[in-house]
């Protein structure tokens, strides 16, 4: 496994629209691997391929320790309700956010063996979810926060 450098906003990279996986080759598991340990090594919750320069539709994410969620081209597929809090990300070091997010999302994507699972979270896991599929299109918790402030 290798730690892959995070870019930082203002890298064209995190504004742009990821394509589909389309096959689950070694070098797709490879990345997962990456990305699992590059999020880690910085104590993040999630981590969208774009931020290490990668346009494709995976995410990783890190809710509860120990329990990764690898998920290639993941959609959303239900939310209800609402929520209210703050938002930091990798990519905007020193700056977090006020975000409105679904209280409960329901996410289908591949799992790493390339099978279709079904997930569905609330609260963190939920704002997790949303946060990451939005880097997958170039979107930036910035872009929705209704009040940003530095820490
Ligand atoms: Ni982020």
């Amino acid at each position: 496994m290798a730690k892959l450098q995070i870019r930082k906003v203002g890298d064209e990279v995190l504004r742009k629209r990821c394509r589909p996986v389309e096959e689950i080759t070694p070098r797709i598991l490879t990345l997962l691997d990456d990305m699992v340990e590059t999020m880690r090594d910085a104590d993040g919750v999630g981590l969208a391929a774009p931020q290490v320069g990668v346009l494709r539709r995976i995410v990783v994410i890190e809710v509860e320790e120990g329990e990764v969620l690898e998920l290639i081209n993941p959609r959303i597929v239900a939310t209800s309700g609402k929520q209210e809090g703050m938002e930091g990300c990798l990519s905007l070091p020193g700056r977090r956010g006020v975000v409105k997010r679904p209280k409960h999302v329901t996410v289908q994507a591949l799992n790493r063996h390339g099978e279709q699972v079904e997930i569905s979270g609330s609260d963190l896991l939920a704002r997790a979810f949303c946060h990451e599929l939005d880097h997958l299109e170039g979107t930036l918790y910035v872009d929705r926060a209704e009040r940003m402030e530095e820490i």
